[in-house]
C-alpha cells in the first residue's frame, strides 16, 4: 500500500491553476523532493495534502483513507506531520520543554495513555535524544526564542520527528540559513532520515539539499508535472533544464 496517494490533485484560484491535475505519491521511507521555478504551485501542494487549503479538484490518499477532509491535527493523529515556512516553536520554553511537549503530544493521543508520572521521565529521556540527534545538546537548556535560525529550524525538525510520524512534510528546512548551516544541516538529514523510518516529502529552493537528499524528485512547472524520478534522470531530463533555464546549479 501506498503511503501517500495524491490523484489528479487540482486548486484554481480563479482562471489560474495553480495546482492542475497532479498526480503524486510517496512510499514508506521514501525521501521525495518537490522542485520548480517560483509560482510552479509547490507551497499550493503542499497545503493541499497538509489540510490547510482546500482542493477544487482531485484527492489525497493516506495509509488506503481518503483524507481529504481532515483537519491537521486529525492528519498528525495519523501519522502526517508538517514543519512550518514559518517557525512554529514555542519561543519562550526552553529547547528541551519544547521537545518535551512534542513527545508529550505524541503520547496523550495514544488510546492507553502512560500513566502520568512514568510519563514524565520517559518523555524527558526521549527529549534529550531527539535534542542529542540535532546536535543541539549544548543548546538545550536555553530559550527557543533566543536560538539562531538555522538552531531554530533544527528544533523544529526535532519537534516534528518526536511526534513519530510516518511522513513528514518539510517547508523549506534550510531557508533563511547560512551556507555553512545549510551544509550541516544536510549531513544531519541524512543521518536523521536513514536512522529513522520517516518518509518525507519536502518542498526546497536549494538544488544543493535536493540532490543531497532525495531519493526522488518531482519537479513542478506552472502547476503541472513535467517529471518524476531519481535524481539523475531529473536532472539530465531536458524539460526540466529549459523549465531551470538560467538557475544557477540546474
Ligand atoms: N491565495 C492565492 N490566491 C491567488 N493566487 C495564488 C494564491 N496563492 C498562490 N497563488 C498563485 O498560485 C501559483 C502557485 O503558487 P505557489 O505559492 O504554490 O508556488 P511555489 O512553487 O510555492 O512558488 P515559490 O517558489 O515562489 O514559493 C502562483 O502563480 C501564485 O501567484
Ligand atoms: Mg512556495
Amino acid at each position: 500500500m501506498r503511503l501517500l496517494e495524491c490523484v489528479g490533485l487540482t486548486k484554481r484560484w480563479g482562471a489560474l491553476a495553480a495546482v492542475d491535475a497532479v498526480d503524486l505519491n510517496v512510499d514508506a521511507g521514501e525521501v521525495v523532493a518537490l522542485i520548480g521555478p517560483n509560482g510552479a504551485g509547490k507551497s499550493t501542494v503542499f497545503n493541499l495534502i497538509a489540510g490547510a487549503l482546500r482542493k477544487t479538484a482531485g484527492s489525497v490518499t493516506f495509509l488506503g483513507e481518503v483524507v481529504d477532509e481532515l483537519s491537521d491535527f486529525d492528519l498528525a493523529r495519523r501519522g502526517l506531520s508538517r514543519t512550518y515556512q514559518i517557525t512554529s516553536l514555542f519561543p519562550k520554553l526552553t529547547v528541551l520543554e519544547n521537545v518535551r511537549l512534542a513527545v508529550q503530544a505524541r503520547e496523550s493521543t495514544r488510546l492507553n495513555p502512560v500513566p502520568s508520572k512514568t510519563l514524565r521521565a520517559t518523555t524527558k529521556i526521549e527529549a534529550e535524544e531527539w535534542i542529542e540527534r540535532v546536535s543541539l545538546t549544548e543548546q538545550s537548556w536555553r530559550l527557543a526564542g533566543v536560538l539562531s535560525h538555522g538552531d531554530q529550524r533544527l528544533l523544529e525538525i526535532a519537534c516534528a520527528l518526536a511526534l513519530k510520524p510516518k511522513l513528514l512534510l518539510l517547508d523549506e528546512p534550510t531557508q533563511g540559513m547560512s551556507v555553512e548551516e545549510t551544509r550541516s544541516t544536510v549531513r544531519l538529514l541524512k543521518t536523521l532520515l536513514n536512522d529513522s523510518k520517516v518518509a518525507v516529502l519536502l518542498v526546497e529552493h536549494d538544488l544543493e539539499v535536493v540532490f543531497g537528499v532525495a531519493d526522488r524528485i518531482v519537479v513542478l512547472e506552472q502547476g503541472r508535472k513535467i517529471a518524476d524520478g531519481p535524481p539523475e534522470s531529473v536532472r539530465a531530463d531536458p524539460a526540466v533544464q529549459r523549465a531551470y533555464l538560467g538557475v544557477a546549479h540546474a
